[in-house]
């Protein structure tokens, strides 16, 4: 009877942490940008926003890197991308903005996205973009895979924004591009 009452009381709590995680933002500290420093793959992402949909679609693998910039507030980048069948090199720069525990990342036209880290996995990255008013989220990881655990809650998070199956954009290994150097960050 104690045990059915149990049950069923801890069941909708259960159900609802399970289904809607809380997207917790990181709050940045000086240990913040170096444990994000080096490779990461971009694994799955979803967005509203009609510009990032269109990126979204034509990437069919992402590696990128981050590394310490010409300023204590600044990371470098560099992404390797399958673009629909090419592969292409981009460089860019992101400022950290500790007091906003934010990320801003001007691309190649000169707009500017912000962007919260949300709280997870170390060896993963997940990138809630500020700067407009459309749902969206990414999921990077140290490794071009990730566990199906770790999938799982991604997709939990999603499904909380409104997303479906259907919106989730995957990257995949079957169209990785080679990395400058010849470097192998799954080894590093
Ligand atoms: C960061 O990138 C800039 C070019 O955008 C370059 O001038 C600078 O040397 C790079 N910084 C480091 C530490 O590599
Ligand atoms: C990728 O392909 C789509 C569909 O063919 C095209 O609309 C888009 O412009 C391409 N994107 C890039 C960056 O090549
Ligand atoms: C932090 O965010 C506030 C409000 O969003 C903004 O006014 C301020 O300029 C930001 N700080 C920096 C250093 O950009
Ligand atoms: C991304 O989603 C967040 C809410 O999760 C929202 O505040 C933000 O405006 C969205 N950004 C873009 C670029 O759509
Ligand atoms: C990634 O895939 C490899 C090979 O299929 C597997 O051995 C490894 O455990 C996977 N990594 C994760 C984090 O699931």
């Amino acid at each position: 009877m104690l045990a059915t009452l149990s049950l069923f009381l801890g069941l909708p709590l259960a159900l609802a942490t399970q289904s809607c995680p809380p997207l917790v933002p990181v709050t940045f500290d000086s240990t913040t940008i170096p444990q994000i420093l080096g490779w990461w793959f971009y694994i799955a992402g979803a967005s509203r926003y009609p510009p990032h949909l269109e990126e979204m679609r034509a990437v069919k693998f992402e590696a990128f890197s981050f590394s310490p910039g010409s300023h204590e507030d600044e990371i470098n980048i560099t992404e390797i991308i399958r673009m629909n069948e090419t592969c292409v090199m981009r460089n860019s720069k992101a400022q950290v903005l500790q007091q906003n525990s934010t990320l801003v990342h001007v691309d190649d036209n000169g707009v500017a996205s912000v962007a919260r880290m949300i709280q997870s996995d170390k060896d993963l990255l997940i990138l809630n973009h500020i700067s407009t008013d459309f749902p969206n989220l990414s999921l990077s990881a140290r490794t071009p895979n990730v566990s199906k655990e770790h999938m799982e809650e991604f997709k939990a998070h999603l499904h909380c924004l409104g997303f479906t199956e259907e919106d989730v954009f995957h990257t995949s290994t079957e169209h990785a591009c080679p990395l400058p150097g010849g470097e192998d960050p799954q080894l590093g």
